[in-house]
């Protein structure tokens, strides 16, 4: 894998946008034809270059206040911008391996610079003065896990939750089968889908995304990245990612928002190997989050269980794709 500079980025952010793939690593890059047919789908992008003065300002000089969220390579700050627009800067962490972050800055820009729905989060543009930042359309609500188990808040009630289901699943879908190109997310999870202001739900956080050629069937990865607990068995095992490892993680997703339970919660079993026997005897009543009580629709909490145990099966074959997860829980695409 080559890595770009910091000193190439500023060569990267004045390239015209057809000649944006021979600055990516090379198995990221897409046939003559691929790029021909791709090209007359693909709109302007729509992100701009910010000043490191805009974004200090809009942030208040990054005050600790401001900070909403800390992953493992960045801060997140929220910010308002002169005209009043809320936004959200994730500044990366000085403490991170450079190559990586850069990397990951680089991945998130160049696959959330092309794509353009509503369940997934909008990049309004990026800042590599005085360090590497991108600049999001700011989510108000937060993420799910953090909506979810945060004990200080009111429970989340079913409607949202299936809201949430429908929309992460629509945004998935058009990742892997309506947008430009074939883009599989790698890190589904609950602290990484947003919600804006009426809660619907935005896919976020594309820094260990991959854009599959369509030729390909899959792709094998070393190092393996991701979130244990989310991981599905033959990405972890051997490295094989297509968009089946997005669809187990979603099934865990989909566990987590009937279920309220993390993941993975400190004891030995995680939340899939919960959930599965449950979910195999029938008796999916178990999975129910007990803070919901019977106060939820029925037949979608069978449709999303039903949904969720196909999305974890062991074999990336028997697993459905997104547009079937789709029909199996009668969410309209
Ligand atoms: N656009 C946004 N609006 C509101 N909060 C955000 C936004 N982007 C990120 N956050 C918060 O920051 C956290 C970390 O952001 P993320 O992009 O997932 O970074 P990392 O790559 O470090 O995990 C998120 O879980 C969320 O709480
Ligand atoms: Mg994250």
């Amino acid at each position: 894998m080559r890595y770009i500079r910091t000193a190439s980025l500023k060569r990267l952010f004045s390239l015209k946008r057809h000649s944006f793939d021979e600055e990516l690593p090379k198995e990221c890059q897409f046939s003559a034809e691929e790029n021909q047919a791709t090209t007359e789908q693909f709109q302007k992008p729509t992100w701009k270059c910010f000043s490191y003065e805009e974004i200090f300002a809009a942030t208040n000089g990054f005050f600790s206040d401001n900070m909403v969220g800390k992953g493992g390579y960045a801060e997140v700050y929220k910010g308002i911008l002169e005209d009043g627009q809320a936004i959200a800067v994730k500044r990366l962490s000085k403490t991170a391996n450079d190559e990586r972050k850069e990397k990951e800055f680089l991945t998130e820009i160049g696959t959330l610079g092309h794509v353009s729905h509503p369940n997934v989060t909008s990049l309004l543009g990026c800042c590599i003065d005085n360090g590497l930042y991108l600049i999001f359309q700011f989510s108000s609500k937060g993420s799910v896990a953090s909506l979810l188990h945060d004990e200080k808040l009111a429970t989340m009630d079913w409607k949202t939750r299936y809201k949430i289901a429908v929309g992460t699943a629509r945004g998935l879908h058009y990742l892997h089968k309506t947008c430009p190109r074939r883009i599989i997310h790698r890190d589904i999870k609950a602290s990484n889908i947003l919600l804006a202001a009426d809660f619907e739900p935005q896919i976020s956080d594309f820094g260990l995304a991959k854009w599959l050629p369509s030729q390909w069937s899959h792709h094998s990865i070393a190092p393996i990245e991701g979130t244990f607990g989310h991981l599905a068995p033959e990405y972890f095992m051997h490295g094989v990612v297509d968009e089946k490892t997005d669809v187990f993680a979603f099934g865990v997703f989909l566990l987590e928002l009937v279920s309220g339970k993390k993941p993975v919660d400190g004891s030995h079993q995680s939340l899939h190997s919960w959930a599965k026997p449950i979910l195999d005897r029938g008796d999916i009543k178990e999975v129910i989050d007990p803070r919901v009580g019977d106060d939820y629709d029925v037949i979608q909490f069978n449709r999303l269980a039903f949904a969720a145990s196909l999305c974890i099966r062991a074999s990336p074959i028997w697993r459905p794709t997104m547009s079937e997860v789709i029909y199996f829980a009668s969410f309209t695409i």
